[in-house]
């Protein structure tokens, strides 16, 4: 019986995992939400790059897919891939796997490290391959003009797996937000705390060193762009720097903040205050949202739960939906909690529907540098003492000014 060196996964079990998944089509749902449902469709085939976050989502359930490679640069890492998603397709390396295997795969999930995504996403998409690429889309603007221009030039689907924007709270405040029930939603406070996440050096995930805290932005912007669509168009932001941290001579960003806290204007006039901070006795991703007739609280590692407030009638507790358990667009193998807020199975399902829908993902890649290029103009503003920054547009059409 053959098998993947050192896995134990044999082709005969791997054949019987495939064989095992039903195919099924995917419809659009009332609410615009694509659905799953039984018949026949066909099955996208994706590779995955990076056997660590990368290897938390949940391709294997879904009907309409099949992971047919693997990679990563270390072997524990590309068997732990094997194992997840019973693929003994496994490659030393991604350039490899294009190279010697291009014909067996539709899409590549690229879940390297931050510094690397664009020229990942960007390779896999010059070599005919759909992305789906982990935050942040990318860390500087030349990278996200890039970015923007090999998708459009290619025609091919990008998403960004942004989880803030499948949390459920957010999907819920979305739903709030297109149903009026805000008012004029005018302010937004939003924010992700990871203490000391960046602070130490570790391998293999170096690029962590020193990281700077606003080239990570998208757990905190996904929760505003996520539920208005807004652009943030302007920006004034300070850092700190709280011990223990790697000063700026100590990292390779040249980075002098743990924590960066960043005031946006929108393109409607509205207001965003946006946290990232690496150093910050709290953590977690969550947000608040301010409205004219009701706001909404999530809740926070400081002991806040989730509730709303409606003008004339107080605070009340918010009781947020686990949408995973019913929500349409999952294929029903897939209605259980999933990692980081239940994010994992509705990005992993939201990718595939996309495919097999022919359309563009919701967090297409436009709505990935709505969430991302703020967050490297607001560094630029950090390291200008707060100087008042314009973010330029990313959005379909001209170039961005
Ligand atoms: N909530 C979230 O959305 C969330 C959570 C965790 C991580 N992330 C992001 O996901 C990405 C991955 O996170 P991680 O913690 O696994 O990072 P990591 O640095 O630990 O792992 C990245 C992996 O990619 C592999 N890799 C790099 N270049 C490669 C190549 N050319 N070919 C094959 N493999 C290659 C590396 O060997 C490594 O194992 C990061 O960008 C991180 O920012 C997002």
């Amino acid at each position: 019986m053959r098998e993947t060196k050192g896995t134990g996964i044999s082709r005969r079990a791997f054949c019987k995992t495939l064989a095992g998944a039903a195919v099924s089509a995917t419809v659009m749902g009332s609410s615009g939400k694509s659905r799953a449902s039984d018949g026949n469709a066909k099955r996208i085939r994706v590779a995955v790059v990076g056997g660590n976050f990368g290897a938390t989502f949940w391709w294997h359930e879904h009907p309409n897919c099949v992971v047919t490679a693997v990679t990563d640069l270390i072997p524990e890492r590309r068997e732990n891939l094997v194992r997840r998603y019973s693929c003994l397709n496994a490659f030393e390396s991604l350039e490899v796997m294009l190279k010697k295997a291009p014909d067996t795969f539709d899409a590549v999930a690229v879940f390297s490290g931050a510094p690397e995504h664009v020229k990942h996403s960007v390779m896999c998409m010059n070599a005919g391959k759909h992305v789906i690429s982990a935050v942040p889309a990318a860390l500087t603007l030349e990278e996200c003009q890039l970015l923007k221009e090999t998708k459009e030039n290619t025609g091919l689907k990008y998403m960004m797996a942004e989880s803030s924007y499948y949390r459920q709270e957010c999907i819920a405040a979305r739903e709030m937000y297109q149903a009026g029930k805000f008012g004029n939603l005018f302010y937004s406070e939003v924010e992700y705390y990871h203490n000391f996440i960046c602070t130490y050096p570790s391998q293999p995930d170096v690029w962590r060193y020193g990281f700077p805290p606003m080239l990570y932005p998208t757990h905190s912007t996904g929760f505003f762009v996520g539920v208005t669509k807004e652009r943030l168009v302007e920006v004034s932001c300070l850092g700190t720097r709280e011990e223990p941290f790697p000063r700026p001579e100590e990292n390779v960003y040249r980075n002098p903040f743990s924590n960066e806290i960043g005031l946006f204007k929108t393109d409607r006039g509205n207001v965003c205050r946006a946290n990232v901070c690496w150093r910050i006795a709290a953590g977690g991703e969550r947000a608040q949202w301010f409205g004219t007739e009701m706001s909404a609280y999530m809740s926070s590692s400081g002991g806040l739960s989730n509730s709303i407030e409606i003008a004339d009638k107080g605070r009340q507790p918010w009781n947020v939906l686990e949408y995973w358990k019913t929500d349409p667009s999952l294929p029903e193998r897939m209605r259980h909690a999933s990692g980081h807020g239940g994010s994992a199975v509705f990005i992993t399902a939201e990718f595939i529907n996309a495919l097999v829908e022919n359309r563009e993902p919701t967090i297409d890649v436009y709505e990935s540098l709505a969430m991302t290029t703020p967050g490297i103009v607001a560094h630029q503003s950090a390291l200008k003492r707060g100087e008042q920054l314009k973010v330029p547009s990313f959005d379909a059409g001209p170039k961005g000014t």
